[in-house]
């Protein structure tokens, strides 16, 4: 099949990869961009592990084709924050021990990261709510409400 020259901006950094116009976000990211933070779990739309920003909106890249996302701005976990300046959430995740194999941990930020942006102060079940599209087979649910409470209430 045939591919093309797609403009992507991730991160707030622009590119220009080879694309066939069937071919997920998921695949051009970790595979063209080598931005491997976003994990290939079911790969149907069932886990989240690849949950990313696409102008703002959390999506799952597993089923988002990347010629859809054309000039439009991405955010990946690795646009979140850096080694030296973790995103208060990524710290947040740090102390309250919100990951074990850390599988699940990049699209668990970018569902509570998009939370966190659109709701300040969530509730427990706002929490659960906004998280119950990222699953997580070493079961942190509750460390990861605990780290998105502490973010939420350091910005009281
Ligand atoms: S890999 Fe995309 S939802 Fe599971
Ligand atoms: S920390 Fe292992 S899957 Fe969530």
């Amino acid at each position: 099949m045939a591919s093309r020259q797609l403009r992507l901006i991730v991160n707030g950094e622009e590119h220009s990869v080879p694309c066939v116009d069937s071919e997920t976000l998921l695949t051009v990211l970790r595979e063209r961009l080598q931005l491997t933070g976003t994990k290939l779990g079911c790969g149907r739309g069932e886990c989240g592990a690849c949950t990313v920003l696409v102008d703002g909106r959390l999506a799952y890249s597993c089923l988002t084709l990347a010629a859809g996302c054309e000039s439009t701005p991405i955010t990946t976990v690795e646009g979140l924050g850096s080694a030296q300046a973790l995103h208060p959430l990524q710290q947040a995740f740090i102390e309250h021990d919100a990951l074990q194999c850390g599988f699940c941990t990049p699209g668990q930020l970018m569902a509570g990261v998009a939370l966190l942006r659109d709701t300040a102060h969530p509730t427990p079940t706002q929490i659960r709510v906004a998280m119950s599209g990222n699953l997580c087979r070493c079961g942190t649910y509750a460390a990861i409400e605990r780290a998105i409470c502490a973010v939420a209430e350091r910005s009281a």
